[in-house]
Parts: C-alpha cells; sequence; structure tokens
C-alpha cells in the first residue's frame, strides 16, 4: 500500500481538488479499460464534492456514459427519505448529470437489511464478472473509493469493534453515531481492500484530534476501523485541511 497525505487551505480547495481527481482519474481509466468504477459515500463532509462535481464546468469533462458509481455504506431507510446517502448524492449529483441509470449500482435500502446487503453483494459479483472477467475476480477493484472519517475513527459503516471481515465483501451494522440510524449495510474491508485508490476526505476542526490519532498514535485496527483499509496494490490519499491537520507534527506533502 502506499499512503499519501494532501493538506489543502480549507474546505473548498480540498473539494475541487478532489474533483480534479476524479476527472483526471475518470479520464485516465476510461482509456485504459474502457470504463471508471467510483464508490461514493454519506455524511455532511461529501456534500460539497458532489456539488461541485455536478456543476457544468467540471460534469462536461467526465464521459458519464462510462462511469459507474456504487456506495460504501448506507442507512437502511427508504432511498427518497433523508438519512439516505443515494439520496444525497442523487440530489447533489446525480440529477444533474447524464449518467445511465444501469450504471447507478446503488444498495437497494428499500428492501429489509439482511436482503439489501445480499442484493449487493450480488451487484458487486455481476459488476466484476461483466466488467473484469479477464481478471478472475469475483469483487470490483474500485478505480476511486470516497471514504469519510466519523469522530471515532468510523470509516464507511465500520464501526470501532466490530469484527474483522476477510472473506465477505457486504455486510450489515447496527450502530449509535450521532443522531443517525442505526441500521446500515457496508462494504467490508476485504472488498475495499482490492481497490486501486482510497480517498478520504476528512476536514474541520471537529477531526484534528481523531486524525492525529489515526496518522501518528495508533495502530489498532480494532478501535480505529479506518487502519484496516490497507488496499494490496492501492494508495490511499487523505486529503485534509488545515484545520483537520492542525494536530499533525509533519506536514508531508502540502499542497
Ligand atoms: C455515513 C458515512 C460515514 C461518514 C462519517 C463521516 O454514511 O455517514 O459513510 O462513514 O463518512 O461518519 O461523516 P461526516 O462527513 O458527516 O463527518
Amino acid at each position: 500500500m502506499q499512503q499519501k497525505i494532501n493538506i489543502y487551505a480549507d474546505a473548498e480547495e480540498a473539494s475541487q481538488a478532489l474533483v480534479d481527481i476524479f476527472i483526471n482519474s475518470a479520464e485516465t481509466s476510461i482509456t485504459n479499460q474502457g470504463y471508471f468504477s467510483a464508490v461514493l459515500s454519506g455524511g455532511g463532509t461529501p456534500q460539497r464534492f458532489f456539488e461541485l462535481l455536478s456543476q457544468p464546468a467540471n460534469a462536461q469533462k467526465v464521459s458519464w456514459e462510462n462511469v459507474h458509481f456504487f456506495w460504501a455504506d448506507d442507512r437502511c431507510v427508504p432511498p427518497n427519505q433523508d438519512g439516505s446517502n443515494y439520496k444525497q448524492a442523487r440530489l447533489a449529483l446525480l440529477d444533474h448529470i447524464p449518467i445511465p441509470a444501469q450504471n447507478i449500482w446503488r444498495i437497494k435500502t428499500e428492501l429489509a437489511c439482511e436482503q439489501a446487503a445480499e442484493n449487493y453483494s450480488e451487484q458487486l459479483f455481476d459488476f466484476a464478472q461483466k466488467y473484469q472477467s479477464e481478471q478472475a475476480s469475483n469483487w470490483p477493484n474500485f478505480d476511486f473509493v470516497l471514504l469519510g472519517m466519523g469522530n471515532d475513527g468510523h470509516t464507511a459503516s465500520i464501526f470501532p469493534n466490530s469484527p474483522l471481515c476477510h472473506n465477505i465483501s457486504v455486510r450489515i451494522a447496527s450502530a449509535d453515531y450521532e443522531d443517525r440510524p442505526s441500521m446500515r449495510v457496508t462494504l467490508t474491508e476485504a472488498v475495499l481492500n482490492y481497490a486501486h485508490n482510497i480517498y478520504y476526505l476528512i476536514l474541520g476542526d471537529s477531526k484534528s484530534s481523531i486524525i492525529r490519532t489515526v496518522l501518528v498514535e495508533s495502530d489498532d485496527i480494532l478501535l480505529y476501523p479506518l487502519l484496516r483499509i490497507r488496499p494490496v496494490n492501492g494508495t490511499v490519499t487523505y486529503m485534509l485541511d488545515s484545520s483537520s491537520s492542525s494536530l499533525l507534527p509533519i506536514r508531508p506533502n502540502c499542497i
């Protein structure tokens, strides 16, 4: 695994930088393999990234017919209800871009949670078979994975002290985090660790202490699930701003 830490002046700059990365990665992947697979997350942090990406000046640079969207996790609420990560992305991004419906591989949260997890894992299998059969892999090797981190070190819906997952791609999780409903469906570290590129967008003062803990002080993968994400043949890039990085002792790769 390769790790990079990019520090930007503020949230706006970091979000725009991630948009530029998305556009360039999409172009490279589509040129090389004909498609671009991107995983989105929920939470407040990616909202500005979605909005910026959907703006015509950015959106017109992407061949949307070759882009496939997945989600790192979602809450077990209907997809038209607040709290749905799919709904958040739809309103801020998907509704504004010409992406074919069959390229949206969403977690079917209108189903019972266990069924939604099973269905999502089948979708991942189907995608892998259709688009990367030559690699004989049952799981997608995602090109771009956007993740966030909670103040407790969780990422996607992989929460502190949850069991380590080595052989399944999707599982359900029950969590009591802030005011967000508890039942969720999440990708596991097993499938995330097959990704080519993971981008953590972690912004603001409230994340400064936990960022220091996970990047400098601890290697406890049970307590801080973000540390489980170490793609075998991929890169993890931390996209921080001056606030979230303020307690880091060093500032590598300052932009
Ligand atoms: C979710 C996420 C979750 C999120 C973190 C950070 O659906 O809530 O996928 O893992 O990324 O909780 O959330 P914030 O961006 O709101 O801090």
